[in-house]
Parts: C-alpha cells; structure tokens; sequence
C-alpha cells in the first residue's frame, strides 16, 4: 500500500522531468528501427578466363535475391533502414582484372539526381544498381550496401590513372525509400585488396528523419580519416558500416572492435558482417553509445545468415570526452614488478601481470600506458575456473606493424588459450569459464580516444556481447573518463576480455595501413 502510494506519488515527476528534459519541438523522432544483414555469399568459383559479365550478373543476382526478401523482411518489422555487409555482392578475393565483370559506373550523387528503379535506361550496365534501387522503392526503406565502382580516367588528364585506364573503388551505395541514390562512399583503408585502388579520405553522409548517416567500411574503422572527422565535425550520429571482418581474436573481434568504437566516439554503428564461419568472418551487431543493442555471432560452420532487426535512440550529440583536453593521467605507479612477463598479442609484444586469487588489485605499465585492476571473481565460480582458467593484466604502449600500422596504447584483461603457459596470453581462444561479480579496469592514456570492449563467451565457445536497453542502467558496465566498471547483470557470463583500446592516430605515421 504504502509503496504504490508513494510511487503513485512518485511517476508524473519523474515523467514531466523525463519529457521536459527532450528536446522542445524536434520534428525528427527519438528513436527509430535499424537493420543489418550477416549474409552468407554466394561467391564465384575460379577460372582461368574469369567470368563474363553474364556470368558475373548470374552470380550478384542470387546474392540480390537473398538481400531482396531480407529487405522485406526487415521492412515487415518495421526497419527504416537496412544495412548489407562489403563484398556480399560479388564475394571475396578477386584479382584487379576477375572483378572487372562485376563492377558497375555508379554516377556521383553530388552532381547528377537519379532513382535506377524509376530510371534503368538513363544509363548502361546498372543491374546491381537497378536491382539495389528498387528494393528501397519497394520495401519503402533506407538502404546501404557495397558493390565495385568503376570510375573511367585519362592518363594525359590524371597522373594517377592507372594503366588500364579507370580506378575500381570498393564501394557502399545508400538509396532513400523513393529509390535514389543518395551517396556514395570510396573505401579509404584497404586491406589486402589488390583489385581497388585507394582514393582520398572523403566525409560521405546522407540525412534521414532520424539523423545524419555516414558511411564507412571494415578497416576504415580503425584510422583517423575519415572516421574520426565524420563524427567530430560533420554532426554524422550514425554509421552504416558494411564489413567483411576477420575476427581477429582476442582484441580485434568484430564485435569487439565495433562495439568498441560506438561506445568510445557515443554513436550508432550498424555493422553488417559477411557470414563466413569456417574462414572466420562473423560477428554482426547494432552498437550505440550505451552499449549493444543487437548482436549475432555463430561460429559452427553451417549456421545460417541473419537478420537483425532493434529500436535505437537517435543520438544528438557523440561523446564529448574525445573533444576535453587530454587529461592525461600521471601515475605514480611505475615501478616494474619481479612477477611481470611478456608475451605476444597479434604481433605485439605486451607486458603481463598474472591475475590469480579470487579477488583484488593488479597494476601494470609498459611505456606510459599504467593498467590497474581491480576485481572479484563470482564465488560459485571461483573453485572451478581457478582450475580451468588463467587471466592476465596487459599494458601496450607502442606501434603495431602487422596488417596494418597503427600506434596503440591498450589495457586488457585477458583470459589465456593454456592455463600451463603464460606465453599463451594473448593467443586466440573462444573458451573462459570464470564469471566475474565485479570489475573496473583503468589506464592513463596519452590519447582521448579510447574504445572500451568487453567480451564474454558461453559453455559452446560462442561470443556474446552484453546486451543493454535504452538506458546505461540495463546495462552491465559502464564507461566513463577512460574507466570501465562492470558489476551488472550479465556478469553471469563467462568473461573473455575487457579491454580499454586507446588509438593515438598522431603517431601512426605513414607507413603501410594494410
Ligand atoms: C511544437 O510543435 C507543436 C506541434 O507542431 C506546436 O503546436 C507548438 O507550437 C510547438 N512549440 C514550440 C515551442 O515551437
Ligand atoms: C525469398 O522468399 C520467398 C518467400 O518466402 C522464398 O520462396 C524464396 O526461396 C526466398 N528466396 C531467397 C533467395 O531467399
Ligand atoms: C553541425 O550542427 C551544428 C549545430 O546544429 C551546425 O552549426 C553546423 O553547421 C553543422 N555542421 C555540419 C558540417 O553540418
Ligand atoms: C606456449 O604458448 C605459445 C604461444 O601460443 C606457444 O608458441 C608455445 O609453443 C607454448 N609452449 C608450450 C610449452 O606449450
Ligand atoms: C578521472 O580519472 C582520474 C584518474 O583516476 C581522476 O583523477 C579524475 O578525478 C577522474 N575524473 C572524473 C571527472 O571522474
């Protein structure tokens, strides 16, 4: 009684501050429906002479089927905008001259007005295009996906021309639910991809009732440009990101990495993965600043593709953490201690501090990076993951060379592949089964920009990311002043990782980006 009195008492407070607290008269609304695609594609088989553009055609079309009726389906649970994964059109790995067939002269939306569903003659050799555009029209529906560009030049007009005369541009298209073609976004950060070639950083969005879409694609993720413009300095609040991401265990996880990013710059990711699980592309989610909203991640080898369909809040303003000035943390705790060890992370040689006891304090600092840890283990837990698990606390301060060049400054607590060998932390493994009652892991970082991720994995070895509401408070950890404290409710999962990634893009030179 009392209590119903007092909430009764309670409700129309806290719900007049709630509204009074939005926004006066936005006409866009708070929240809206977003859809990505982990789709499996149907990719060519290899022939001496490569394929016709018939054959080409062919092949795109039964992945176009699959995107159509997943359009619909989208559309059918309300999605005002759905996202397809990189190279789910035409399939992985081709040659500069084997892509050919598939790629189509996409016009430049900044100059030229053009629905290819309403207009399919306007110009020649547009099926992807056509076919694209009219599922928007169709289904009523944003949609974002990639394809192969093929922008024709002239060596006396352009130096850079390439031999052959044209560029090839990795490339994602967004189309409006009229069925235009609203953008288009050139692959900046390569990887590995000898059949594009590597185009100026460029800012490309395109405005919707629930905000203002920019593109980018997988590797981009990981450098300054245009990532890192695109939210800052072109009110950009969410990211269609199609990927074709390997999941690179333990730090660079699809999930893991995205998840990261959307929670580090405060935006909304929708990450559309290929679904390739025995080469290990997989992971696909719908992120936003307070945590992940949607996630899919099978790695048995004939799981299907999925559909994820979630309710997001439109975010007015990204993280402003980024913007302060570097509050660099000097820490008095320096001091090298005698139990330390190092041990390779995806080529990079980290500085451990074994976590072992069920509960308590563990520092570490390589360079000018000092983690500290700070823990307890779930006590029903404890007895059996003490046996079959080992964690470590790792500190990196340095550039990373491998695929890629980036200048890392990272804390992470991980679980290590062999309980027997220290030097196994920081190797791949998809099994823990220590439950954490509470954690909070720090850093001092000589960059703003810190992606905190934390993993978790279940008794088959599949990933799991923490699921959260609309509201942090749903949420099992939180992120704050370069911090993340975890104590919630998915803490009844085994833990894989926590990581806080610090990027100092200054220092990446301009050495190889992959
Ligand atoms: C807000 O929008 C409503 C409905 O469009 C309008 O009646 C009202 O005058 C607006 N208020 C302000 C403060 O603009
Ligand atoms: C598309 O959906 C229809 C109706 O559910 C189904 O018959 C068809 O096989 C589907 N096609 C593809 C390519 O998924
Ligand atoms: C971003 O939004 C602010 C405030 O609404 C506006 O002043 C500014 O011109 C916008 N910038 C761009 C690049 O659209
Ligand atoms: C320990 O792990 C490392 C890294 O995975 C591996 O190279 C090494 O062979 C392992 N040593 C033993 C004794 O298993
Ligand atoms: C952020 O963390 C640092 C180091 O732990 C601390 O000195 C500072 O007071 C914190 N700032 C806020 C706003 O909590």
């Amino acid at each position: 009684m009392a209590t119903a009195y007092i909430l009764a008492f309670l409700l129309p407070h806290v719900l007049m501050t709630w509204t009074s607290a939005l926004p006066s008269n936005e006409s866009t609304p708070l929240t809206f429906k977003a859809a990505v695609y982990e789709h499996i594609p149907f990719m060519a088989r290899y022939t001496r002479s490569g394929y016709t553009r018939k054959q080409a055609l062919e092949l795109m079309n039964k992945n176009l089927a699959v995107y159509r009726n997943q359009t619909v389906e989208a559309k059918r649970q309300g999605a005002q905008i759905i996202v397809f994964p990189e190279d789910g059109i035409y399939g992985l790995a081709q040659s500069r001259r084997s892509i050919l067939p598939y790629l189509e002269k996409i016009p430049d939306p900044d100059t030229i007005q053009w629905s290819p569903c309403t207009d399919p003659y306007r110009f020649p050799n547009t099926e992807v295009q056509q076919a694209l555009s009219c599922m928007a029209k169709e289904s009523k529906i944003y949609l974002v996906a990639n394809m192969g560009d093929l922008v024709p030049c002239l060596k006396y007009q352009d130096p850079k021309c390439p031999s052959e005369g044209r560029y090839q541009y990795n490339t994602d298209v967004a189309y409006g639910p009229d069925g235009r073609l609203l953008a288009k976004y050139h692959k900046r950060h390569l990887f590995y991809e000898y059949q594009f070639d590597t185009p100026e950083a460029k800012v490309v969005s395109f405005d919707t009732p629930f905000g203002r879409i920019g593109m980018m694609t997988c590797f981009d993720i990981l450098f300054k440009d245009p990532a890192v413009p695109m939210v800052r300095d072109h009110n950009i609040t969410t990211i269609a990101f199609p990927t074709a991401w390997f999941d690179g265990l333990p730090l660079l996880t699809a999930m893991g990495f995205q998840s990261a990013f959307a929670r580090g710059q405060g935006i909304n990711l929708l990450a559309a993965n290929i679904h390739l699980p025995r080469r290990k592309f997989h992971g696909s989610g719908i992120y936003t600043p307070k945590g992940v909203s949607n996630f899919y991640y099978d790695n048995n080898p004939d799981s299907p593709g999925k559909l994820l369909v979630s309710t997001i809040q439109k975010v007015n303003n990204p993280s402003e953490e980024i913007e302060k000035e570097n509050n660099f943390r000097k820490t008095n705790n320096q001091q090298t201690h005698s139990d330390e060890f190092h041990s390779l992370v995806f080529k990079d040689m980290f500085t451990f501090r074994l976590v072992t006891g069920s509960s308590g304090n563990v520092n570490v600092c390589q360079g000018k990076v000092c983690c500290s840890l700070n823990y307890k283990i779930s006590i029903t837990q404890g007895d059996l993951s003490l046996k079959t698990d080992i964690f470590a606390l790792g500190a990196f301060d340095g550039l990373h060379k491998y695929k890629g060049q980036h200048y890392d400054q990272v804390c992470t607590l991980l679980k290590c592949a062999d309980i027997n060998n220290k030097s196994s932390c920081g190797s791949p493994t998809i099994y823990s089964f220590t439950k954490f009652e509470s954690l909070s892991l720090t850093g001092s970082f000589e960059t703003n920009y810190v992606y905190p991720e934390m993993i978790f994995t279940d008794e088959f070895g599949q990933l799991k990311m923490a699921e959260c509401g609309m509201s942090t408070k749903d949420c099992s950890w939180t992120f704050n002043n370069k911090s993340m404290h975890a104590s919630g409710p998915f803490m009844d999962t085994a833990l894989l990782s926590a990581t806080l990634f610090g990027r100092d893009y200054s220092r990446d030179g301009n050495g190889f980006q992959g």
